[in-house]
């Protein structure tokens, strides 16, 4: 909480100068008044306002760039733009990019066929990146505005139910009949191995070589620590790790360096 505080004021400082008097300012919340700018129709709209739209999208990029990290809740004022944006079509546009850039790189790096050797690999992480976690978030109407209850979270990847990412079976499939052997590395703990089996089938993915998730082990290293474990142990094992996807930058951190990575979207929570 204190942490998020004192990142929203460092953001408030660095806005200050970019907006008018008139403007929205994000100071006004901390003092408790409304924003004072648009008269727009109706009253939401207004809270709404343009520059509210500004802030929340760039904190949302910044974010994203791996400028601001980690956030324990997204700001409260931005919760509904964070919804607004992972439930919306620009959220399916971004991740469609990101397929269209690694089917491109794919494109220029092995794998013919007649020269493999079976030692391609890539590696997918599992939540926001094959199964959306969008429905439990609707569920719980919360999308980050308050700390992720592991329990309820547990709860629901018990059951199953995540459906695909878009565009990413496609994407999934793609890499796998072009020869790489394919890694799914999650933060997921092991008791959940069998429920998150049969819904990546669910959702249409199947044939990869491995699916890695944590035991009791595992659980006592950070999440960053615990893949590029991972990715330390396959290259062990002689695997080239030619790219690797995810939506937590804890994915690509740490030795070794992944020769490309692919972040796609997720503005909802921050896991080192
Ligand atoms: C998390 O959810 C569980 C199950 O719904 C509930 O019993 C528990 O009180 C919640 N924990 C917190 C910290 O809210």
């Amino acid at each position: 909480m204190a942490r998020s505080l004192v990142l929203s004021l460092t953001l408030a400082f660095l806005f200050i100068g970019m907006v008018s008097a008139r403007d929205w300012n994000i100071l006004n919340q901390f003092k408790g008044l409304k924003p004072t700018t648009t008269t727009s129709q109706n009253g939401v709209a207004s809270l709404k306002g343009p520059n509210l739209n500004g802030y929340c999208e760039s904190w949302r990029v910044n974010v994203e760039l791996h400028n601001i990290r980690d956030f324990t809740v997204v700001p409260q004022e931005c919760v509904w733009f964070v919804q607004q944006y992972m439930t919306s079509s620009q959220y399916d546009d971004d991740v469609e990019r990101a397929v269209d850039s690694a089917i491109l790189y794919l494109g220029k790096t092995c794998c013919e066929k007649k020269k493999c050797d079976g030692m391609d690999a890539w590696i997918f992480d599992i939540d926001d990146t094959l199964l959306s976690t969008i429905p439990y978030h609707k569920s719980n109407g919360c999308f980050g505005g308050e700390q992720l209850n592991t329990t309820k979270f547990e709860e629901w990847q018990s059951w199953g139910k995540a459906p695909a990412v878009p565009n990413m079976v496609k994407l999934f499939h793609e890499i796998r009949e072009r020869g790489f052997k394919i890694f799914l590395v999650s933060s997921r703990k092991e008791y959940l191995r069998s429920a998150t089996v049969e819904n990546l089938i669910e959702a249409g993915y199947h044939s990869w070589s491995n699916l890695l998730l944590r035991g009791e082990e595992e659980e006592k290293k950070s999440v960053t620590q615990y893949k590029a474990d991972v990715r330390t142990w396959l290259t062990s094992l002689g695997y080239r790790v030619w790219g690797v996807m995810g939506a937590q930058w804890n994915s690509f951190a740490g030795c070794p360096v992944p020769k490309r990575t692919f972040k796609l979207p997720n503005s909802i929570y921050y896991i080192a």
